[in-house]
């Protein structure tokens, strides 16, 4: 089977761009079906960096009216989460008595989702949605809708199509799995 090498770690295929691809096409057109009557113009909220290259796919598909805002959060460190989750870089624009849709690259614990939307309510937003490429179901545990889910997948540390291993692994077009191998 072909293998990658990030750092000290082995990767291994585990889903296509294809596949990613099919899964967003069907996370578009629910969200161009609920949100075409809009009067308001929706913030697409990209987290980054793992966001960004889901982001920019979606947002491609996306048929209504939409303001793109970023937010820089952190929670990993290598392969684990360190469970505390903190701001780097605030909001790109104000949020205030404006819908928010959150586009997640990945939910693991749910602990970013629960932060953002507190802070969403601090600042003042109307309403949040949550929309997440990958969900690792039987990690999360939280109560918050997950509105838009691409592909749910089982509790293993994956890299690639915006998700990395310590910053690297982002730029890889398919999601890689760590090896069971190595
Ligand atoms: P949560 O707060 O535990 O839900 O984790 C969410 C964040 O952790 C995501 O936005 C990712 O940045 C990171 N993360 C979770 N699982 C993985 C993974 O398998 N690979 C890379 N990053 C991950
Ligand atoms: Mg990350």
């Amino acid at each position: 089977m072909e293998k990658i090498t990030l750092f000290d770690k082995t990767f291994v295929p585990y889903i296509s761009n294809a596949r990613i691809n099919e899964a967003i096409d069907k996370v578009a057109a629910r969200m161009n079906e609920d949100f075409k009557d809009s009067k308001d113009i929706p913030i697409l909220l990209c987290v980054l960096n793992g966001s960004i290259m889901f982001t920019a796919e979606l947002m491609k598909r996306l048929r209504f009216q939409c303001q793109l805002v970023s937010i820089k959060l952190s929670s990993y460190d290598g392969t684990q989460t360190t469970g505390e989750v903190s701001t780097t870089m605030d909001f790109t624009a104000p949020v205030k008595g404006r819908r928010v849709i959150i586009i997640e690259d990945i939910v693991d614990t749910g602990n970013t989702i629960v932060e953002l939307k507190k802070l969403l309510k601090d600042k003042g937003a109307d309403d949040s949605y949550v929309c997440t490429l990958i969900l690792k179901e039987e990690s999360y545990k939280k109560d918050e809708k997950l509105d838009y889910v691409g592909i749910s997948i089982e509790n293993r540390f994956i890299v690639g199509f915006g998700l990395d291993y310590n910053e690297i692994g982002r730029n890889l077009p398919d999601i890689w799995i760590l090896d069971p191998e190595s």
